[in-house]
């Protein structure tokens, strides 16, 4: 069964902590936080405040997805406001190494993320340092979006690279999941799949949870 981490870009930000603990009653696993600035992505969201305020209003691990420009500058920040794990884009920054290592001595966990046009062969040299990869199913930078099949191939090269090296990072999506594409992903070796507007769009956001887990039951 994968992991569940609703997106709170689809939330009611006017009753952020209300759809907090909707997600986590109804069985989530995180809580993803997609933080934009305008400038690595053509939207914007919110920063790090946003967490700082969410951190005591749910026992959820706060996944932070950072879709900014050389996130290291602002990888202390997230984690001082309680993210439990960073996600930075191998695109975002000519650092990428260093910005996880930045992540780990902070105490939190690292991710590297990777946009559709990207291939496996940028993060080679970084797998042996994540504690997850987070597979770009949409192009950043907005909910919403049709998922990209072509990436179920990319999972399942990226799984097959885990299992050779016995490598124990999980592997996320983002971008266009529901009930079907879940499945899809999950086959392929995802672990934990992000979900905004199927969750939040929906009359009943906790059986779209419930759903997503039995998809992959
Ligand atoms: C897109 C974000 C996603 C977004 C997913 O840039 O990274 O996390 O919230 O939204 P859906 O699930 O609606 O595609
Ligand atoms: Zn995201």
């Amino acid at each position: 069964m994968i992991k569940v981490a609703p997106s709170i870009l689809s939330a009611d930000f006017a009753n952020l902590q209300r759809d907090v603990q909707m997600a986590e009653n109804a069985g989530a696993d995180a809580l993803h936080i997609d933080v934009m600035d305008g400038q690595f992505v053509p939207n914007l969201s919110f920063g790090m405040s946003t967490v700082a305020d969410l951190r005591p209003v749910t026992s959820l691990m706060l996944d932070c997805h950072l879709m900014i420009m050389d996130p290291e500058r602002f990888v202390g920040q997230f984690a001082k406001a309680g993210a439990d794990l960073i996600g930075v884009h191998v695109e975002s920054t000519r650092h990428i190494y260093h910005a996880l290592q930045l992540i780990k001595d902070a105490g939190v966990k690292a991710e590297v993320v990777v946009n559709p046009g990207t291939p496996l062969s940028m993060i080679s040299e970084l797998l042996p340092l994540v504690d997850q990869v987070l597979i770009m199913t949409v192009n950043p930078g907005f909910g919403g979006q049709h998922f990209l099949d072509q990436m179920v191939a990319k999972i399942a090269a990226l799984n097959e690279l885990k299992q050779q090296h016995g490598y124990q990072f999980d592997i996320e999506v983002d971008g266009g999941i529901n009930d079907q594409t879940v499945k899809a992903c999950y086959d392929a070796g995802a672990t934990v799949a992000v979900a905004g507007s199927y969750v939040y769009d929906s009359a009943d956001p906790a059986q779209r949870i419930q759903d997503l887990k039995v998809a992959t039951n």
